[in-house]
């Protein structure tokens, strides 16, 4: 089966921007479509700027059915990577039916849409928060799974969804993808994460205190169970990230099915380790507290990498360095993200 076109919903995010980047170079055709409820039309005239492509880029919502329909009637689509969704945790806790209307029926509606008579080859984005609290350490694609919170939820029931519609279906060819801690930017310093509130990530927030848009950072719990008593988490530059979608497109085209990837370094790092190597770096310093422990994270948390690695060929190459330097080379160039923006 060979995948040509492929639609990248929620396009114009973070993790989005720089997958088109990477599809692009890849040699895939990249339709986008975004309603824009968390992004900026800028961050896709800045992808077109990069690639030298002009992109096909579509305001819509995945929970208008009839727009999702039309979309499909309008553009010749092989396979879809579906980023778009709510993933702030927090706001998950406040707003629970917010997140399970928009991530289940977006998701829904994409699957009906490329349902009979069409090509029906998905790549979604999970998450790594689906392994819960385990303390098993590394996690594998086989750690059980649970969620804690109705973010986590909607992914965990994403992935039940998909299972059930190959179970009834089995000419569908889905990759789940499981993300740990994306952070980085671009090297061009043109894209990057662009936060509408304060920030809910640790990296942005960094970025934004060392840009002067914060005062301090606090850092939740120094007395965990890890070298330096900081939460240890897997980070990965986004950039791997995205080029680890290339891969999972080119594992469908290969060879279908159902599968299930983690994508993460298989490396922990702490949050005092990537604030000492975010400094250093970038020779900026940033003011911090420790404060208490916030219910819900664990010690430490990080990726078995065996079997992207196996079954995918994919593994990250970029180092911590990396991330801290590509992080504040967008941050610094673009102090309020998108909305300073020429386009
Ligand atoms: N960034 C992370 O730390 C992380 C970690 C694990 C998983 N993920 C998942 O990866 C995906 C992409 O994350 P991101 O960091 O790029 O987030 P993002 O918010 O930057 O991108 C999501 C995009 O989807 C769009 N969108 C949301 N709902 C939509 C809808 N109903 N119709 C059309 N567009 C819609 C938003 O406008 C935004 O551009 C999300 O599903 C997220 O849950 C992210």
């Amino acid at each position: 089966m060979k995948i040509q076109r492929v639609l990248v919903t929620g396009g114009a995010g973070y993790i989005g921007t720089h997958t088109c980047i990477e599809l692009i170079a890849a040699g895939y055709d990249v339709i986008c479509a975004d309603n824009f409820n968390n992004s900026s039309p800028v961050a896709m005239e800045r992808v077109e700027r990069i690639t030298g492509t002009a992109i096909p880029v579509h305001r819509m919502d995945f929970c208008n059915l009839d727009e999702v329909r039309a979309l499909f009637r309008e553009e010749a689509i092989d396979a879809a990577i579906h980023f778009a969704g709510h993933k702030a945790v927090g706001e998950s806790v406040q707003k629970p039916l917010m997140y399970y209307e928009n991530n289940l029926l977006s998701l829904i509606n994409l699957c009906r849409a490329m349902g009979p008579g069409r090509a029906k080859n998905i790549v979604f984005s999970s998450s790594a928060t689906v392994y819960g609290l385990s303390d098993r350490l590394p996690l594998t694609e086989e750690t059980p799974t649970s969620a804690y919170n109705p973010y986590g939820r909607t992914k965990l029931y994403i992935e039940e969804i998909l299972k059930d519609l190959h179970t009834a279906e089995p000419d569908w060819n889905m990759s789940i993808l499981r993300y740990f801690n994306p952070v980085g930017a671009h090297p061009s310093g043109l894209i990057g994460e662009d936060p509408a509130d304060i920030p809910n990530n640790l990296m942005p927030y960094i970025a934004q205190v060392a840009v002067g848009r914060l005062e301090k950072l606090s850092i939740y719990g120094d007395d965990y169970d890890t070298p330096d008593g900081t939460g240890v988490r897997d980070f990965i530059h986004v950039v791997d990230l995205a080029r680890g979608h290339v891969a999972a497109l080119r594992k469908l085209e290969a060879e279908p099915g159902y599968t299930v990837h983690n994508l993460g370094t298989g490396k922990g790092c702490s949050v005092l380790e990537l604030v000492r190597a975010f400094e250093r770096v970038n020779n900026v310093t940033i003011p911090y507290e420790i404060t208490a422990r916030r219910p819900g994270d664990v010690a430490a948390n990080y990726a078995s990498t065996d079997k992207a690695r196996n079954e995918l060929g994919w593994q990250a190459t970029h180092t911590i360095e990396d991330m801290v330097r590509d992080t504040w080379n967008w941050q610094s160039k673009n102090p309020q993200g998108y909305r300073d923006a020429d386009g």
